[in-house]
């Protein structure tokens, strides 16, 4: 016998290629007084205003850019194998240097630098990124301008690490796919989904400027959304009478046996127990709410479509299980 290293093969599931993404977490910004951001998604996962920004109610937070930012609750990325986020931010004239919009992840305590983390930036150039630790390892999508001042700009993008996507989109219109070549990480993964540096007007990065910017509408969601959903987000003005996708502006109904309504249930019910954690064979179900479930594996090598774990020697790997069914 040989003795093993014990290792880790922690994985992210990504149930979602059929399902309908679910909206973690909705910041209107639009509060008037106080230092609650309130979460309208009902996951009651509110935010913080830091050091006073001016609430300024449909207009959004006025961030001062001196060290003004909205605090996210912690492990906000924790199991997320895709997502999509989006908020709105109008730039002032007056902004300097790097900053970030909205950056959610770790900052390591010696150096101040970026340790893990998304991020999205107006400058130099539009831009926005995955990194499993600092700049050197970010995917990103970059434009080849700034966003413009003095204006509400939507911006939003799209993370889907099976199929190694990250796509950007301006004022809801997709403006381009991955423009580097580095790989892209679960963001569930990102320091093992412990993430306390969550913030909308800050940096990751201590050296970095403060977003002198207002924001508002900020969502979080744990799929990536279509196109046509992703358009719906860009709504100058900030009208609430059309519904959005995951909830968030009113209305829906609908037939509660429809197909979609069958699967998204059939695929959310599957739990994978310790599934940050696989020492051993997995039992991946073959049915779900009544729906046959196939299983595809990212790195079959380490885990087989049918469950079957070989643990690789001396390193953690990272392998997506998707669960797919079909109406
Ligand atoms: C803020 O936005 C939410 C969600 O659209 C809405 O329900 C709430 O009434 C708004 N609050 C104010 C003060 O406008």
């Amino acid at each position: 016998m040989h003795a093993t290293r014990s290792t880790l093969i922690a994985v992210v599931a990504s149930l979602a290629t059929t399902a309908q993404a679910k909206l973690l977490i909705y910041l209107p910004l639009n509060e008037t007084s106080g230092t609650r951001a309130t979460d309208y998604s009902g996951s009651n996962l509110h935010g913080t205003y830091v050091n006073g920004p001016q609430l300024q109610g449909s207009n959004g937070a006025r961030l001062d850019g001196n060290n003004d930012y909205i605090q996210l609750p912690n492990n906000l990325l924790r199991n997320l194998g895709s997502l999509t986020a989006s908020i709105e931010v109008n730039i002032r004239e007056e902004q300097t240097g790097l900053y970030f919009i909205f950056g959610i992840g770790s900052t390591a305590s010696s150096s101040g630098a970026g340790n893990g983390y998304i991020l999205a930036t107006g400058d130099p150039e539009y831009r926005v990124a995955v990194s499993p630790s600092n700049w050197e390892s970010e995917a990103e999508v970059r434009t080849t301008s700034a966003l413009p001042r003095n204006q509400w700009k939507t911006v939003t993008f799209t993370v889907q690490t099976a199929a190694q996507l990250l796509g950007l989109y301006d004022d809801g219109v997709y403006i381009g796919g991955q423009t580097n070549t580095a790989a892209i990480t679960a963001p569930g993964l990102i320091t093992r989904g412990n993430t306390a540096n969550n913030y909308i007007g800050r940096s990751v990065y201590t050296q970095d400027k403060y977003l002198a910017g207002s924001v508002r509408n900020f969502r979080l969601y744990d799929n990536a959304l279509s196109a046509p959903e992703i358009a719906k987000l860009h709504r100058p003005g900030f009208q609430q009478d059309e519904p959005l996708p995951g909830g968030g502006g009113g209305g829906g109904g609908g037939g509660g046996d429809a197909p979609e309504d069958r699967i998204v249930a059939a695929l959310g019910s599957i739990d994978i127990p310790n599934i940050d954690n696989i020492r051993g064979n997995i039992n991946l179900p073959v049915a779900s709410g009544g729906l046959a479930i196939r299983w595809e594996s990212s790195d079959t090598n380490v885990i087989t479509a049918n469950g079957q774990v070989t643990r690789p020697v001396g390193r953690d790997v990272v392998v997506i299980l998707t669960a797919k069914t079909y109406k």
